[in-house]
């Protein structure tokens, strides 16, 4: 999937045969299918793609003996790397304990409140050895990559001081040095209120102080918020992420999810980069969203963790705009697979199968602010390809038993499989 050049999609009276539309759901525009059954190949040089089309015709044209490699997906499906566009993929400790807390009743702000969550992360963060956390983000990583993920965006906010904080934003960036996948940094200074501290007085010290010495040590590439009741405020919000624009930091904003408190706006009023989880903005909000070109990302990992409400697709399908979906890995969202991300947004959310996977690959480049083509197969993109073990791309959404990515390259080099 991806704007390829040549699309080739071939009528087929073979029932095995699947045709474009056999589901009555076409391909999203722009997005055209190469059928493999059509006997597709890519021509990747220097870390790029240079052409996507069918193989006869590109063999021509490149022919396969001249290849330094070679890689046979004969059978199988080739999607683009996937882009996870929101996680908080650096902690330390287990709140295992709480999923069952959830289970017997207990939510998600209760346990926030008397002082887990979030806040016993950074408990065990502010323990942990920066060396500790390098580690275990690499570890994550191993896991992402082996799932198909080329680009992972990750938070701090584990800290919520201004050395931890550091320390975090130190961790994340060593732990993406010499590893296939690209890590991409976001400051989350404002993820809860430290415990005994007041909000107004903790958004000064994220402002005044945690933000210049995160532009000073210059690792982060955003900046995000949770705007939501007992957290922060909009007013509150504003602040910092306005501060954030000021140290160069683009916006990113958790946005109404449990409460509609404002978010989804602040998110169009600042032009952000993104508005994420969006589980109780209003249609209104949503459209204020798309007219002002945020990105807009759904989580339906957290939700199925949650309890199973999904946010409506139809104020986007309104615009004729596809979120991104991503996996907001994190102590309360215990899954990496953006495969299996999919596989909610079609089965919780009613995306087909073609938007859930342009969900965690263009769109969660969009959100990322990604240009030169990342999350596609167009010529000039990056050659971080994904090869799963099945006929069609819908396989991904599909099986969600077992991981279906077979191989994965990055940068044009094999990094799996
Ligand atoms: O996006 N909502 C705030 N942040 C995370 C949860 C982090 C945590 O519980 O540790 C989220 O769901
Ligand atoms: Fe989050």
């Amino acid at each position: 999937i991806g704007p390829a050049n040549r699309a080739a999609k071939t009528p087929s009276d073979d029932p095995t045969v699947e045709s474009p539309d056999a589901d009555g759901s076409p391909d999203p525009p722009d997005h055209p299918v190469v059928e493999t059954e059509s006997d597709a190949a890519i021509v990747l040089e220097n870390g790029r793609v240079v052409t996507t089309g069918p193989s006869e015709e590109i063999g021509r044209e490149y022919p396969i003996e001249n290849a330094e490699t070679a890689v046979d997906a004969s059978g199988k499906c080739v999607l683009p790397g996937f882009v996870d566009c929101h996680t908080h993929a650096l902690f330390a400790g287990d709140r295992s304990d709480e999923f069952e807390a959830k289970l017997a009743g207990k939510s998600y702000q209760e346990i926030l409140a008397e002082g887990g969550g979030i806040l016993r992360t950074v408990r065990h963060v502010r323990e942990t050895s920066e060396d500790y956390l390098v580690e275990s983000l690499r570890e994550h990583l191993e896991t992402m990559l082996a799932h198909g993920t080329t680009t992972v965006e990750v938070k701090s906010g584990y800290g919520l001081d201004t050395d931890t904080e550091l320390k975090m934003l130190s961790a994340i960036e060593r732990a993406g040095e010499d590893h296939p996948v690209d890590v991409v940094p976001t400051f989350m200074g404002a993820h809860a209120v430290p415990e005994g501290v007041d909000a107004d007085a903790y958004t000064d010290t994220v402002v005044d102080e945690q933000l210049p010495a995160v532009a000073e040590q210059g690792i982060a590439e955003f900046c995000d918020v949770f705007c939501e009741e007992d957290v922060f405020s909009v007013a509150q919000s504003r602040r910092i992420l306005e501060a954030g624009v000021e140290h160069g930091l683009k916006p990113k904003i958790h946005a109404d999810e449990f409460v509609r408190l404002g978010g989804t706006r602040l998110a169009a009023e600042l032009s952000a980069a993104s508005a994420d989880h969006l589980l109780q903005s209003t249609d209104d909000d949503v459209d204020a969203l798309l007219e002002a070109d945020v990105t807009p990302v759904l989580l339906p990992g957290t939700a199925f963790g949650l309890g199973g409400e999904y946010p409506d697709l139809s104020p986007y399908r309104e615009h004729g705009v596809i979120p991104a979906v991503a996996t907001d890995f994190n102590p309360n969202c215990h899954a990496r697979s953006l495969g299996f991300a999919a596989t909610l947004a079609c089965v919780g959310m009613g995306m087909t199968p073609a938007e859930a996977i342009l969900g965690i690959t263009s769109r969660g480049a969009a959100a990322l602010d990604r240009d030169e083509g990342v999350g596609t197969l167009e010529a000039g993109a990056p050659a971080d390809l994904v090869v799963i073990d099945g006929p069609s791309y819908r396989h991904l959404p599909y099986t969600y038993d077992v991981n279906v990515v077979e191989t994965v390259l990055k940068d044009g080099a094999v990094v799996v499989g």
